[in-house]
């Protein structure tokens, strides 16, 4: 079998109208609007209520795809949901989407890479349609990064933000679709960013309230370094494997976590900056959420128009790292 197997039919995505800069952090936290802009790139991020679920968000984005599509909730075969800060840890994210969607016919459950979750989702997406399993498979990204970060830790809470984005896979039309797909694991790298606490190992208790440790935990800096070599290792083998060099991709979209890990990835993979979508600095690092926003925001403002050829690349816990090349 030669790709395109399957192609990604429509976007939808959903942020909070709730706008927090990096002013508001510097009342609550010791941290500057300079420092952040400097070291990240982020201007703001946006910030669910407690009335946006999770699942909220996913059907806001999924309903978007369905308009477009002229899908119904009965038309989707299957859910695949990545995440990292569903709503409930029993039953997957995807479960509840799927009741609160009306997908009645879709077997729904969730992927777990981090912020490399929508390039690890669209690939799953990807196996189903070429094992004829489905028609159409929704994949969501969406995260309430906010719920789980830590508000009085400067290192990590001035970098997250909430949002969705959604689109549907299906059998490739006219030679569209996924040209290349790479996905990447290294579990030694794990406590680099995790969150300790909260699951079966160290359930629930007051002392972990205490120490904060259900909340992301981040080396930084060391973040940084292995962000870069993957995201480079990510771009060179989904060019490789689609037979392409930079000068093939009219459009690149990276994981949205810092401008410099982006410049850095996008000076590798000899792709100049405006042909690099950035929208880190409105919406901070939105994890596996932030490739599907900046997607559907690039397709909706133009900048990825029919025929095109745009590379995904993603980095994230775990340590996660994945990429893909797709005929738009
Ligand atoms: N405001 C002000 N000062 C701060 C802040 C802040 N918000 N955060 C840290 N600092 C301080 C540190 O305490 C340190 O002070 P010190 O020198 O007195 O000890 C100083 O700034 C420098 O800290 P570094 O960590 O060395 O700063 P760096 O330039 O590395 O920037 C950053 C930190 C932005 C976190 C960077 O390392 C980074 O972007 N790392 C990658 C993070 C990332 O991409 N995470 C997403 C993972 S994806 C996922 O799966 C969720």
């Amino acid at each position: 079998m030669k790709r395109p197997f399957a192609e990604l039919w429509g976007t939808g995505s959903y942020a909070p109208p709730r706008i927090m800069t990096n002013d508001e952090f510097s009342k609550i936290l010791d941290t500057s609007d300079q420092w952040i802009q400097e070291r990240t790139g982020i201007r703001e991020r946006r910030v669910s209520s407690k009335d946006e679920t999770n699942a909220c968000m996913g059907k806001a984005a999924a309903q978007q795809v369905l308009q477009q599509t002229g899908l119904t909730p009965l038309d989707i075969d299957a859910i695949v949901y990545a995440t990292a800060s569903p709503d409930r840890l029993l039953p997957s994210q995807a479960c509840d989407l799927q009741a609160i969607l009306g997908a009645k016919n879709a077997a729904a459950f969730d992927v777990g890479a981090a912020c490399s979750g929508f390039v690890f989702a669209l690939s799953t997406a990807e196996g189903i349609i070429a094992a004829e399993q489905a028609e159409h498979v929704l994949v969501i990204a969406a995260e309430k990064l906010t719920s789980i970060m830590d508000w009085s830790d400067r290192t990590t809470a001035v970098l997250f933000g909430d949002g969705a984005g959604a689109t549907i896979v299906r059998k490739s039309t006219n030679g569209r679709g996924i040209l290349s797909a790479y996905l990447k694991t290294d579990g030694t790298l794990a406590e680099l960013l995790y969150r300790p606490g909260g699951g079966a190992t160290h359930p629930p208790s007051e002392e972990l309230l205490k120490d904060h440790s259900y909340y992301i935990k981040m080396a930084g800096r060391e973040v940084f370094k292995a962000a870069v070599l993957s995201m480079a290792d990510a771009c060179d083998h989904a060019l490789e494997r689609a037979g392409l060099d930079a000068g093939g991709i009219d459009l690149l979209i990276p994981h949205q976590a810092n401008i410099r890990i982006i410049e850095a990835t996008a000076k590798h993979a000899a792709v100049p900056m405006d042909k690099v979508y950035v929208n880190v600095d409105r919406f901070g690092n939105t994890s596996a959420a932030s490739i599907a926003i900046a997607l559907d925001e690039a397709v909706k403002c133009g900048r990825l128009k029919p025929g095109m050829t745009v590379m995904f690349c993603a980095f994230g816990a775990g340590f996660t790292w994945g990429s893909m090349v797709v005929r738009w």
